[in-house]
């Protein structure tokens, strides 16, 4: 099915083309650059799916109307049914998927529903919030010499903003890190027994308490999102308690993870590019055009599915009805007939458009706020502790599929 011009070695399959395998976690471009250039339409056969590597190809299919997300629609064996557990009757029976993955009509009424809260203007009256949570979270860490940027900064921040937004009490915010973290797991095709657990006994704590919390809202709603959409539910009567429930959830952890990863990739970038770090400290104003370079350089969301509605081919090659075709927003983003020197790290690059919160209707909703916890939380960093640098123990990457981060990133303050 797919187009190879091999070269002597095997292209890589199956977890070679995942952030389970080493090479791929530690030098993901090394892996698709030679698949950008060999395989452009690259089939992995091991675990059932088509990966797209060159810019092109994956901004034109992210838009491509033909094409859906909705995993009850994919062939039982690729790689979509395995990360939303619709691989087996019961879990298929039991599916109940976030706008993510759904196709129109209930995706758009869906998105529209929530859209509002998250429009420019919206997530502008956030900038405050984020500030003082963001000054919090700094104040804590200030006088200690050495800290784990992503479980003292970058992890506790996007979670505080969003459970702000939706309306999460305090005294439950270390659950809804700990919920969403193990629910992330599910984007991992091979996940053993234990995993699957672990999101099961996390989904049904987070699900049960977002029962108690849209009840409560109903009897008596506050300035939040959860009462908003009790409330469009109400106006509209097109909206169902498992959909506000899946709504919120899908909030929870797009939001987290990703957030988490671009200020702590952007961040390694720039301790790793100290000529970078100091034209940054110097002129902070660049910090917008530097945010974008960053999710460029170094994308959170390594790469986002798409299932054609008929047979289609690609490039000559034939791709079957419901099909798994994965677009690398990585690879795209390093594309060099799109970007010159595209591994070249440099925070006043003209061209940073980039591919990496996907197109099209699900294109992400979430990208105002990313931008803007990002481009404030790295910032307010760099102004507190100017002297941040490495420590001698070095980060460690996380094992998540189509995520790319830090697990842990030690620096000196
Ligand atoms: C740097 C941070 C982020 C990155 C890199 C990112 C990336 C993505 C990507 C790649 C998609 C899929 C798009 C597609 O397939 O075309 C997506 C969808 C989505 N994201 Fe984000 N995201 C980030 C932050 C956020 C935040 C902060 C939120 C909200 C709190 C959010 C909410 C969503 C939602 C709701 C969707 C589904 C949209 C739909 O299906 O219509 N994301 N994101």
């Amino acid at each position: 099915m797919a187009e190879q011009h091999e070269t002597g070695t095997p292209l890589p399959n199956g977890v070679a083309l995942t952030a389970l395998d080493e090479t791929y976690r530690e030098d993901i471009h090394q892996v698709l650059d030679r698949l950008r250039e060999e395989a452009p339409v690259h089939e992995d056969t091991e675990l059932g799916r088509l990966i797209l590597t060159r810019h092109d190809d994956v901004r034109g299919l992210l838009r491509n109307r033909e094409w859906g997300v909705d995993p009850r629609k994919s062939s039982a064996d690729s790689y979509v049914r395995l990360i939303t557990g619709t691989n087996t009757p019961e879990g298929m029976d039991n599916y109940q998927p976030s706008m993510l993955f759904l196709d129109d009509p209930d995706h758009k009424r869906l998105r529209a529903l929530v859209s509002q809260a998250f429009n420019p203007r919206a997530i502008e009256a956030m900038r405050r919030r984020t500030e003082e949570i963001t000054q919090a979270l700094l104040e804590e860490i200030d006088g200690r010499e050495e800290v784990d940027l992503i479980a003292d900064f970058a992890g506790p921040l996007p979670t505080l903003v969003i459970a702000e937004m939706l309306g999460v009490a305090l005294e439950d915010r270390n659950h809804f890190k700990r919920w969403s973290d193990d629910l992330n797991f599910s984007f991992d095709p091979i996940r053993d027994e234990e995993t699957n657990a672990r999101i099961e006994a996390s989904g049904e704590a987070m699900r049960s308490y977002f029962d108690k919390t849209i009840a409560a809202r109903r009897a008596e709603p506050k300035d939040d999102l959860i009462s908003d959409l009790v409330r469009a539910q109400e106006a509209e009567d097109s909206l169902n308690d498992e959909e506000i429930m899946s709504m919120c959830t899908l909030l929870l952890i797009a939001g987290n993870v990703t957030t988490t990863d671009l200020i702590g990739n952007g961040l390694y970038a720039l301790l790793t590019h100290p000529d970078q770090m100091e034209k940054l400290k110097a002129n902070p104003s660049l910090i917008e055009n530097a945010v974008e370079e960053m999710l460029r350089f170094d994308s959170p969301v390594t790469d986002s599915a798409r299932l054609p509605f008929n047979d289609e081919v690609i490039h000559g090659c034939p791709v079957k009805k419901g099909y798994t075709t994965y677009t690398s927003l990585a690879a795209a983003n390093h594309d060099p007939s799109v970007y010159p020197d595209p591994h070249k790290f440099d925070i006043e690059r003209e061209d940073t458009h980039h591919q990496s919160f996907g197109g099209g209707i699900h294109m992400c909703l979430g990208a105002p706020l990313a931008r803007l916890e990002a481009q404030i939380g790295i910032n307010a960093f760099l102004a507190r502790f100017p002297n941040v640098r490495l420590s001698e123990s070095p980060g460690k990457r996380r094992h998540l599929p189509s995520f790319r981060g830090f697990e842990t990133l030690p620096v000196r303050l």
